[in-house]
């Protein structure tokens, strides 16, 4: 434990007005320094720092205190801890509680990442291809203050500049290997990354975790980002990008915008918006809404406005139960760094203040998104999602409101509406046209790769679909598994209902096949993006060999629905569908 004497000296070695020039902007006047308050919405700089007094305190909310309280409660911290902090930061040692120990295993590591980050920051503003990354920063409108405020630097493209850099300094194999700046090879150590733009990740306490690299140049090959993995001090999935530096804003607003992707919190605060924070490459997690609740209990989710953003917004919203939390969504699918600069950050933050939804509002509108209410499997789909929904509400008024709704968006009575709910809520959905029974889902392991390609093809796009459909006739009778069949009978149905969307099909997918499978074929999708058009050509072709050799394994004399333990109706209506897809193959072909 601290006594007196410790404390003081804390106090007295502190720079106050460095320490409190990392949360706000201070100006001199006189012997004080002033800024606007952290603590309260401030127009007026209120907030007082006198480093002769090593007081920092607001003149009209009357938060802040010495150096200790003002870390305190501005990283809303225990004493103990804002005083290790601040022992850290002047090289006192004092007696270690299980926080130092932990903080001393670990500085080794956030040094080397802070050598190194000082080493890509020097590169960047030094070298001929920084002059390259700058014009590209420059392009995306990033000012230089915003750069250094982030400390953004540039991998050199010679592939062990670092490493060398880092043993000259004296550090270990093994450490620089465990922070991830480098890896063993038969040819020796080689840098992690080579000519990217470098984002250090910062945690709260102002160490460097790791880093976030993007490419500055064309290229079909390379990734666009490349990330520290997960080392002894980066847990990703336990950080939040700019925290350090959002602290402050934070704070004043009581508020924090969530993000995607590190440019658009780059972008926000270039921007003059600086409560903004985003998880890197990963889905917001338990641990980073624990971390978000440290600070504020407001928060508003600003995702891309593209389909997955949607998708991590809803799921955003089912981690942050106790936060009051909301969503703006952006048009055409953009995201806050895309929207800024078309409409400036007085553009942006209109938008976010006119736009913002609660959960209900963000589920009800988005059941209507890319649905074509004309189109049955769609009306219906439009009520199952607000079904579900409601019924997982506690208030039976919020759930008659969003009834009356839906009876007015769907133009009809609301008894059929209500009807239909009781319906829903009672039997649970009986989902149009096609329901996957329950059974089915152990054995989607047993489906061969060569369909599994084939799924994914076929919904990838409508001309693999026909290719396919041209190559071999009846494909039915080629597929081997009961899931496949089913999947292939809903991507027949929906491309025959005349639909061509793909993100639409993919939804239809998840709604009618009740498994893990499409999970699966959407990764596999994912990676067909990444094929030359010869080598899809190619698998196609294989894959379709398989399929003929593999033909009539057994005989399959007509659709077997049976094997697959379905009830009478499904058969009924997957025997209806396959009908009305084969008249109209049968037509096209005609
Ligand atoms: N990401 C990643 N690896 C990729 C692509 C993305 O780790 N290959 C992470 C990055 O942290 C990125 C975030 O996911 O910031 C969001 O991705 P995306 O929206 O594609 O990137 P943007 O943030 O829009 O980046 P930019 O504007 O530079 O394209
Ligand atoms: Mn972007």
């Amino acid at each position: 434990m601290l006594d007196e004497r410790q404390i003081q000296e804390i106090v007295d070695k502190t720079d106050i007005v460095g320490l409190v020039s990392e949360f706000v902007t201070l100006s001199k006047r006189g012997k004080n320094y002033f800024g606007l308050c952290p603590f309260h919405d401030d127009s007026n700089p209120s907030f007082s720092v006198s480093p002769e007094k090593k007081i920092a305190k607001c003149i009209t909310c009357g938060e802040g205190g010495n150096p200790i309280n003002f870390l305190r409660k501005i990283r809303n911290i225990s004493f103990e801890e804002a005083c290790s902090q601040l022992a850290e930061r002047v090289g006192i040692k004092i007696e270690s509680t299980n926080h130092v120990k932990k903080v001393d295993v670990n500085q080794k590591y956030y040094e080397i990442n802070e050598t190194a980050q000082k080493f890509y920051q020097h590169f960047l503003y030094n070298s001929q291809s920084g002059k390259e990354a700058l014009a590209y920063l420059n392009k995306r409108g990033l000012s230089l203050e915003t750069l250094k405020m982030f400390g953004v630097g540039l991998a050199p493209k010679e592939y062990d500049t670092l490493y060398k850099m880092l043993k000259d300094k004296g550090y270990s194999d093994i450490d620089i290997e465990d922070v991830g700046l480098a890896k063993n090879s038969a040819n020796g150590y080689y840098d992690m990354f080579n000519n990217r733009i470098m984002f250090p990740i910062i945690d709260d306490n102002n160490h460097v975790l790791g880093f976030s690299g993007r490419i500055y140049y064309a290229s079909d090959t390379e990734p666009k980002y490349v990330n520290t993995a997960e080392t002894v001090v980066y847990k990703k999935g336990e950080t939040l990008y700019n925290l350090n530096n959002a602290i402050a804003g934070i704070r004043k607003t009581g508020t924090v915008i969530l993000c995607e992707g590190q440019m658009d919190v780059i972008a926000c605060t270039n921007a003059g918006i600086k409560n903004v924070i985003c998880s890197l490459g990963t889905a917001l997690t338990k641990e980073q809404v624990k971390l978000i609740g440290k600070y504020a209990k407001n928060v508003i989710i600003a995702y891309d406005g593209d389909n997955a953003g949607i998708k991590a917004t809803r799921k955003a919203f089912d981690l942050l139960e106790g936060f009051k939390a909301t969503s703006v969504t952006l048009p055409n699918g953009q995201d806050p760094d895309e929207y800024i600069k078309q409409n400036g950050a007085d553009g942006f933050k209109n938008y976010v203040v006119n736009h913002q939804k609660d959960m209900v509002e963000f589920v009800y509108d988005n059941a209507f998104r890319n649905r074509d209410l004309s189109i049955n499997y769609d009306y219906e789909a439009v009520k199952t999602d607000v079904f579900t929904f409601l019924r997982t509400l506690k208030s039976t008024t919020l759930v008659e409101k969003y009834l009356n709704r839906l009876s007015n968006d769907l133009k009809i009575s609301y008894e059929a509406i209500f009807n239909d709910y009781n319906l829903y809520s009672t039997r649970g959905h009986q989902s149009y046209p096609v329901e996957m029974p329950e059974d089915d889902i152990k054995i989607s392991k047993n489906i061969l790769a060569h369909e599994k390609m084939f799924l994914a093809f076929i919904i990838y796009s409508k001309d693999y679909f026909d290719y396919y459909q041209h190559e071999l006739e009846n494909i039915e009778e080629y597929l081997d598994h009961p899931l496949t069949v089913q999947i292939y009978m809903v991507v027949s149905y929906f491309y025959q209902c005349g639909e061509m969307d793909q993100a639409k099909l993919i939804r239809y997918c998840y709604q009618e096949i009740k498994n893990d499978i499409i999970n699966e074929l959407l990764t596999l999708m994912m990676q067909i993006t990444n094929l030359s058009n010869d080598k899809i050509w190619q698998m196609i072709g294989d894959s379709i060999t398989r399929f003929m050799t593999l033909k009539y394994r057994n005989e399959r004399k007509e659709f077997v629905v049976n094997s697959i333990n379905a009830t009478d109706d499904v058969i009924a209506t997957m025997e209806e569908k396959l009908a009305f897809v084969r008249k109209n193959i049968k037509n096209q072909r005609k």
